[in-house]
């Protein structure tokens, strides 16, 4: 998908000025191109097909909840979903983000495609059938797409749920996560025993230790892969602050340092979805930017991971 100036895409331009339905009286077909552009991948368990680029919640979604709908953040979300947006990732750890999600998932109409997923965080059995009890409630949904075990917590216990939920249709698919690099040993044997659809793991041009053997044992096992923490939580744009985009990155539809970050991760074959959180449109419309277009080859990979690290 070809980029307008300031970094917003063709598609939410067409969007946002209304000039979609008139180029499309004039060009038979042209939004039927434009909507198929979109970057996904597959989840190995079921074969459905996901749009790379999801939206992360923690903090930016912290806030209050009852003003939410009101406030920009719904403006950001629209984007999302116009951008071709699928997968929200939340967590009961991140404060009312899960209630605010909600909110503003009520005001959005084109909302089809939307894939939910958060996380269990707490100890004991009881304890974690309430809390996703309560994460439906709040994301006001029916059923979870994704439930996943946050930062590793009583999996041992949590995992039973999530075997009965998922036979009994609550939620569709099974994940653990982790930030850490210090969980990495647990998670591997983890990734090893447990019949998981999904991992998510901290993953970035500079932060690469899950290409060594998470990564691999992922996709030997056939289990779809998230990726958190893409931008440093905000840190790689410091490292990058002041330099200019190389010119070689327009090979790769690469208008801006977030895309350069975003196409980079997402470009890694058994990637399957990144979740970059973000509070403002400008940087919403930036990051969806990446989810079209083409992305780097493997030599081209190599050539943006040396150019970050000579900053
Ligand atoms: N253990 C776990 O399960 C775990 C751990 C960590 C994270 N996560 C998940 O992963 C998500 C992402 O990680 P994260 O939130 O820690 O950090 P992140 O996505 O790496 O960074 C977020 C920061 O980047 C800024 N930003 C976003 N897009 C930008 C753009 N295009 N240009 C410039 N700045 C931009 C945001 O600020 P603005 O608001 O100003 O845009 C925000 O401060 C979380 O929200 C959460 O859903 C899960």
């Amino acid at each position: 998908m070809s980029k307008l100036k300031h970094g917003l895409t063709r598609r939410h331009f067409l969007k946002s000025t209304g000039a979609a339905s008139l180029l499309c009286s004039l060009v038979p077909g042209y939004l039927a191109a434009a909507d198929s552009g979109v970057i996904k991948k597959t989840v190995p368990s079921t074969g459905e097909r996901l749009s790379v680029i999801g939206l992360g919640t923690s903090r930016t979604f912290d806030v209050d909840s009852t003003t939410a709908a009101k406030s920009p953040l719904l403006e950001v979300m629209q984007a999302f979903f116009d951008n071709d947006g699928q997968l929200i990732d939340s967590s009961p750890m991140y404060g009312s983000a899960e209630a605010v999600t909600g909110a503003l998932l009520e005001r959005i109409s084109n909302k089809q495609n939307l894939f939910t997923a958060t996380k269990v965080w707490t100890n004991g059995k009881r304890e974690g059938i309430d809390q996703m009890e309560q994460s439906m409630r709040l994301l006001g949904v029916d059923r979870i797409d994704l439930m996943q075990i946050h930062n590793l917590r009583d999996w041992q216990t949590h995992i039973e749920t999530l075997l009965e939920w998922k036979a009994q249709g609550k939620i569709r698919y099974i994940g653990i996560t982790t930030s850490h690099g210090r969980d990495h040993d647990e998670l591997e044997e983890i990734l090893q025993q447990l019949p998981l659809d999904f991992v998510q793991f901290s993953y970035n041009i500079l932060d690469r230790d899950i290409e060594k053997r998470l990564l691999p044992i992922a996709a030997e096992k056939g289990i779809a892969t998230l990726i958190n923490r893409p931008y440093q939580r905000g840190g790689l744009f410091r490292k990058v602050r002041g330099k200019s985009l190389p010119e070689w990155a327009s090979e790769f539809d690469c208008t801006s340092w977030g895309q350069f970050f975003l196409k980079f991760i997402v470009s890694h074959p058994d990637v399957t979805c990144v979740i970059p959180a973000t509070s403002k449109l400008k940087h919403m419309v930036d990051n969806m930017a990446a989810g079209y277009g083409r992305l780097p080859d493997e030599a081209t990979r190599r050539r943006m991971i040396k150019t970050i690290e000579s900053f």
